[in-house]
């Protein structure tokens, strides 16, 4: 494919999503490019992988803005700057502002570390464990102003063994987290997305919206 879709990635933390994203676009398996990372935080060990592969970023803290809203001013001027189409969170763990998800409805995606709508907010992997639930997983979905809500684009399923803790646990979940974003972002690039209220279906999927499975070439 000629044209690369154009994203912005947000981060806050140590970035192994933004990684497998970078890795992605290495390999030849995505056809985007990283226009932008933004962070909330000057600390986050995110920044030190822009470094490494000369992606641009901004540190746009929250605390610097008298309010929500004038963060969210911030973020739409930057991202609007970078050219980005899309705007994929991977571990920004703000609550993006109102104003920023309406200036770019339907084109803000988020990765969260559960089969959503269960264990939304904070460390839903050990939400998960200590519910006790079987199976577990992550879900990438559209991002709208209730958190950890808006329509489900792919989910992974992941097993809880027996002599799983909560760590071990999230480290499983993790390597599918890797697996799904790229592939999603992907889907973006090649126009796939059709949203349908709640609903969103990838065009010409085989088989819905299964996430990757080595053994098919495509899905
Ligand atoms: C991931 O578990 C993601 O699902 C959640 O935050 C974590 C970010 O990890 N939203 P990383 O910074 O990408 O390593």
């Amino acid at each position: 494919m000629d044209k690369k879709l154009p994203i912005a990635v947000f981060v806050s933390g140590r970035g192994t999503n933004l990684q497998s994203i970078i890795d992605a676009i290495n390999a030849g398996k995505l056809d985007a490019e990283i226009k932008l990372v933004v962070s909330n935080r000057s600390k986050a060990y995110a920044l030190k992988r822009c470094e490494k592969y000369g992606i641009p970023y901004k540190v746009i803290p929250s605390k610097k803005f008298s309010s929500p809203q004038e963060w969210g001013e911030a973020l739409i001027e930057v991202v609007k700057e970078s050219g980005a189409e899309l705007i994929v969170l991977a571990g920004f763990m703000k609550i993006v502002p109102n104003n920023f998800i309406e200036a770019f409805e339907n084109r803000i995606i988020n990765i969260h570390p559960s089969l959503l709508p269960a264990f939304k907010g904070l460390e839903a992997q050990s939400q998960a464990f200590d519910y006790g639930v079987k199976i577990t997983g992550c879900s990438v979905h559209l991002v709208i102003p209730e958190l950890d809500s808006g329509p489900i684009i792919a989910q992974a399923a992941v097993p809880v063994l027996p002599n799983d803790t909560a760590e071990t646990l999230a480290a499983r979940i993790l390597e599918h987290e890797h697996r799904i974003y790229p592939q999603v972002i992907q889907w973006f690039a090649e126009n796939r997305i059709k949203i349908e209220g709640n609903k969103l279906i990838v065009l010409g999927a085989k088989y819905g919206t299964l996430p990757f499975n080595p053994q098919l070439e495509k899905f």
